[in-house]
């Protein structure tokens, strides 16, 4: 049986929810997980050797990430770099199929270009939409950028863009990416 980490930066709560449905495929598997967000490994610093493979995701902010997210793959790129591993990057420009494909994603392509680590694997998943509970100066921002971009703009809106069978199909991924090292 693998032990897999799965770790996360998460504002509003949706990165939080998708490494979850992530976690619970491994173990639906039949491997063990582990479910952490970057703020709490400070507080339980991780034991790197007792995983087989490694999962990190983290929201899009504003065209970026999080700085701990940054500080985080600096200071542990190389026990991430040790074991297979992924970075999945949530967003919800990747509500367009399009946006899905690494190449076509400007915020996969920003976090390779300023990460220390640099993942042996990515995934794109489509984030959430909700403005009724993002403070309103974000909610105000954020629909303005919609608004060029053909989004939605209703200040009511709360629409999930994430394809649930398709988080699941990662948890089977990162399963199988943990069996090289394994077996
Ligand atoms: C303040 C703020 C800024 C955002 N900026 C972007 C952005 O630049 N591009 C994008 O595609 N999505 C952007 N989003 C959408 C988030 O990436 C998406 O809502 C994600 O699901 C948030 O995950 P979380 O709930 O884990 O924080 C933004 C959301 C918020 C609240």
């Amino acid at each position: 049986m693998a032990n897999i980490l799965v770790l996360y930066y998460s504002r509003g709560g949706h990165t939080a929810l998708i490494s979850d449905a992530i976690a619970k495929q491994i173990l639906a598997n039949g491997d063990q997980c582990d479910v952490m967000s970057i703020h709490e490994s400070k507080q339980h610093p991780i034991d790197w050797s007792k995983y087989h493979a490694v999962a990190l995701g983290a929201c899009v902010l504003y065209g970026s990430y999080h700085k701990s997210v940054f500080e985080f793959v600096q200071q542990y790129q190389q026990a991430l770099a040790n074991i297979p591993n992924s970075f999945f990057c949530v967003n919800v420009v990747a509500r367009n199929p399009e946006k899905r494909i690494p190449e076509n994603n400007k915020y996969l392509q920003k976090f390779l270009t300023l990460s220390a680590w640099q993942p042996q694997d990515v995934k794109i998943i489509a984030g959430k939409v909700d403005y009724p509970s993002w403070p309103w100066y974000d909610s105000l921002m954020i629909r303005l950028i919609m608004k060029m971009t053909d989004g939605p703009t209703d200040p009511t809106a709360i629409i999930d863009y994430t394809d649930w069978e398709d988080v699941k199909a990662y948890g089977d991924h990162i399963t199988q990416l943990a069996q090289v090292e394994f077996s």
